[in-house]
């Protein structure tokens, strides 16, 4: 199955700003995704990209939605279109005229299954919090505390042991965080001072 997109350009430039507002956006969710693990997973990387965008960068409001958006619906189509992934919600957003930066974060997230290369800012964060905040949210898992009193080195230990969480590819981590240029320590200590805040509605 290859879930290569072929194409590199998404949207259009004349859509710049156009976003879905966060009742939009909840309830494609909603009604696309009806695994509640993905629907918190998508939650979860929406929720550090938005607090990556507002800290961290210090963007405007309008610019932190984007982000938040962009996680918000990266996975949308993987829970009853996996084959379709992500085709379909790249589709779905050209189609409601969606800002093109939202929608090529969203074409990027997965540059080895896809074929499209993360290139701003958003893409290349989108892509470096998806698997990470996927592993360190199976380590919560299985810890009695969940999230609390957790730390890099714990979260460490984790990512060297290849049979935990088997499925995260620890390439794909290391990768992103170089695109990105920030080191694996400070993503991690950001994962766990953000995530918890996130827990299914
Ligand atoms: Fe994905
Ligand atoms: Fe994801």
């Amino acid at each position: 199955m290859s879930l290569q997109i072929g194409r590199n350009i998404f949207g259009d430039a004349s859509n710049t700003n156009n976003v879905l507002t966060r009742e939009e956006a909840m309830e494609l969710l909603r009604s696309w995704v009806l695994n509640p693990k993905l629907q918190l997973h998508m939650l979860q990387v929406a929720n550090l990209m938005k607090n990556w965008a507002e800290e961290k960068l210090q963007l405007h409001p309008q610019e932190v939605w984007k982000w938040e958006l962009a996680g918000l619906l990266h996975d949308a189509d993987w829970d009853q279109w996996p084959e379709l992934h992500c085709k379909k919600i790249i589709d779905e957003l050209e189609n409601r005229k969606i800002d093109p930066m939202i929608i090529h974060a969203i074409a990027s997230h997965g540059p080895a299954h896809f074929g499209v290369l993360p290139e701003t800012e958003m893409d290349k964060m989108l892509y470096a919090f998806d698997e990470l905040s996927g592993l360190i949210h199976a380590y919560s898992l299985m810890r009695p505390n969940g999230y609390e009193g957790m730390d890099v080195k714990g979260v460490k230990k984790r990512f060297k042991e290849k049979s935990f969480a088997a499925n995260v590819s620890r390439d794909e981590i290391t990768e992103a965080c170089t695109m990105a240029g920030i080191d694996l320590d400070t993503l991690i200590a950001f994962i766990i001072a953000k995530q918890p805040a996130v827990t299914m509605q």
